[in-house]
């Protein structure tokens, strides 16, 4: 199937999540320096360090399962710009990865090709998987099901597509009642975003979870990030947010900011 074939899931909010993020590739807004060619090596190297060891849990992940996973068949669900694909591709997993944005896509198999490494990229919806029952030894995800607006069927095709004793690491669910969650409740500004909120973006509670994984014979979920990490956003409410929420929320002792960790991964095994 080539890079744009497959049409969208027919959900009610598929269209709106395919405009937004062909509109703002996840990372692209961190392109601060205007000259940097899109796509150039100085381009990836310069957002890489905000899309990779802003979130050190990821990049230790993969570095620990990376090794296990050499020369399995993975599928990678929603890779936006492709950094997570491309470390795992640097410890030889053999990646099929999938992303409604053709901009997002195209920007990740242009990441790879710089250190001449490659993978299955598809244009594809994560509600219907184009792809057999029980084909992948490994399922990854970061920061995507909870865009798609129906986040449960997405995990029923992530088990439907894993073999059986396969593992799935579902990345970054947003956690109900974080710290996170209570700024855009409250806030009502997008802060994670820099220009505008994706048009789909639920929490969830940790039973509801693990609810959703039920047909899975081992889940375990661990909660990340509970530091507040600086906006890009401009205006007023961020400016609060960076000069006075972010010191202050960061004083707080580890065990009690924990409390209201922000993401949630789950490791689940079929
Ligand atoms: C927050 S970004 C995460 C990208 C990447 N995983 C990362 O961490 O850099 C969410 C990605 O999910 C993709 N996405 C959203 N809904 C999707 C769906 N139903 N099927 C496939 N991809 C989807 C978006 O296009 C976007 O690239």
């Amino acid at each position: 199937m080539s890079a744009s074939s497959a049409p969208p899931a027919k959900t009610d909010k598929t269209g709106d999540v395919q405009k937004y993020w062909n509109e703002n590739p996840l990372g692209t807004q961190f392109r601060a320096d205007e000259s940097l060619e899109v796509g150039s090596e100085a381009y990836f190297e310069h957002i890489r360090p905000r899309m990779t060891e802003r979130f050190p849990w990821i990049v230790k992940l993969i570095q620990t399962n990376g090794p296990v996973f050499k020369g399995k068949d993975m599928l990678e669900v929603g890779c936006g710009m492709g950094f997570d694909t491309l470390m795992w591709a640097q410890h030889g997993v053999n990646i099929t990865t999938i992303d409604l944005s053709d901009k997002s896509l195209a920007l990740a198999r242009k990441n790879l090709a710089r250190k001449n490494l490659s993978a299955t990229f598809l244009n594809a919806s994560a509600l219907d998987l184009p792809f057999a029952d029980e084909q992948f030894d490994v399922v990854y995800s970061r920061g995507v099901l909870h865009h798609t607006g129906d986040t449960p069927r997405g995990i029923r095709e992530v088990h439907r597509v894993l073999k059986p004793g396969g593992t799935a690491f579902i990345c970054h669910i947003y956690r109900r009642y974080s710290w996170m969650y209570l700024i855009s409740k409250f806030g009502r500004e997008p802060i994670e975003f820099k220009d505008g909120d994706p048009p789909v973006t639920d929490f969830f509670l940790q039973p509801e979870v693990r609810e959703m994984f039920a047909d899975y014979a081992r889940c375990d979920l661990e909660l990340q990030h509970y530091r507040a990490i600086p906006t890009m956003r401009a205006g007023w409410k961020a400016t609060l947010y960076n000069k006075a929420f972010c010191p202050v929320f960061n004083l707080i002792p580890t065990p009690l900011a924990k409390l209201l960790a922000y993401k949630i991964t789950v490791r689940a095994v079929k």
